[in-house]
């Protein structure tokens, strides 16, 4: 049997457990998984030692996807984009490597499960911590007609589009400073939604037929999600169909075998 675990602290109510465990029971793949509180100041350590114990695989949460990064020597160009690593592995050659699930798990969340092309869409990122960074390189692929990052330090924001620059043009402000523009997809990356607040943006900045996501999920809706039904967005949705993408992907690199999605996002729902 092999073994996998996420680590994180907290980690303890994690979902990813019962997610590998069901994507394992669908695809018929012998394997553990299990969540680990582990501290920062041991995190090389844990990990070092996992892999020489044959572990097989890690997931890596919050707050430690930057450190385990910055631990990394190989790690995939997504990975080294988002400066962070949420999928840990030995490559064929032994070596540990590093990758970034995150953003594919949006992007196939939003196109393949709520069917809304970002091809040519006006997007917001609402944030401009490791959420979003690890999102704006693969949102930039699927060739948005533009992309806003509105942060309240907006330094952090401008800091985003100097680094990525090179993969395409984004602009930058505060909250406060795109009320005059219109947005087909507002995709929520902060934090306030842990104090059910919502960023001081405003229902006029929603185009018609726009899609509003929130990265974080609830069993309820969270409080950007309802601020999206209040004003009418077309689509409001969390982010546990993200949580369940990213775990696909890292499934995937991990057995070989890629698990179908729809019916465990439908199980966590319930
Ligand atoms: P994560 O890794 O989850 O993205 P983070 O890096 O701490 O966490 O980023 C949290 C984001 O939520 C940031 O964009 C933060 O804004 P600042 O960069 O100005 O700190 C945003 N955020 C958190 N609490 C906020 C609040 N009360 N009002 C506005 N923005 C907030």
């Amino acid at each position: 049997m092999s073994h996998y675990a996420v680590i994180g602290d907290p980690v303890q109510h994690s979902k990813s457990p019962i997610i590998h465990r069901l994507f394992a029971a669908q695809t018929g793949q012998d394997m553990s998984y299990e969540a680990i509180t582990v501290e920062a100041s041991s995190l090389s350590k844990f990990i070092r030692e996992f892999f020489a114990n044959g572990g097989a695989g890690l997931n890596v949460t919050l707050p430690h996807k930057e450190a385990v990064f910055a631990l990394t020597e190989n790690c995939s160009e997504r990975a080294t984009l988002a400066r962070a690593v949420n999928t840990l592995f030995m490559d064929s050659s032994g070596q540990l490597s590093g990758d970034n699930t995150d953003g594919v798990g949006l992007i196939r969340d939003i196109q393949t499960n709520h069917h809304f092309a970002i091809e040519g869409k006006r997007i917001l990122l609402l944030g401009a911590g490791g959420a979003v960074r690890g999102v704006i390189g693969p949102l930039l692929t699927e060739r948005p007609a533009n992309i806003c990052i509105a942060n309240r330090t907006v330094s952090k924001a401008a800091q985003l589009k100097l680094e990525f620059a090179a993969r395409g043009a984004i602009q930058t402000g505060s909250f406060t400073d795109f009320t005059h523009q219109e947005f087909d997809l507002i995709i929520n990356g902060t934090s306030m939604g842990l104090h059910d607040q919502v960023p001081a943006i405003d229902g006029v900045m929603l185009a018609a037929n726009s899609c509003c996501y929130d990265i974080m999920y609830k069993s309820s809706d969270t409080a950007f999600v309802a601020w999206a039904k209040q004003h009418g967005a077309q689509l409001a949705v969390d982010g546990l169909g993200m949580l369940v993408e990213q775990a696909a992907e890292a499934f995937a690199i991990w057995r070989g075998v890629r698990p179908e999605t729809a019916a465990v996002i439908k199980q966590l729902r319930n």
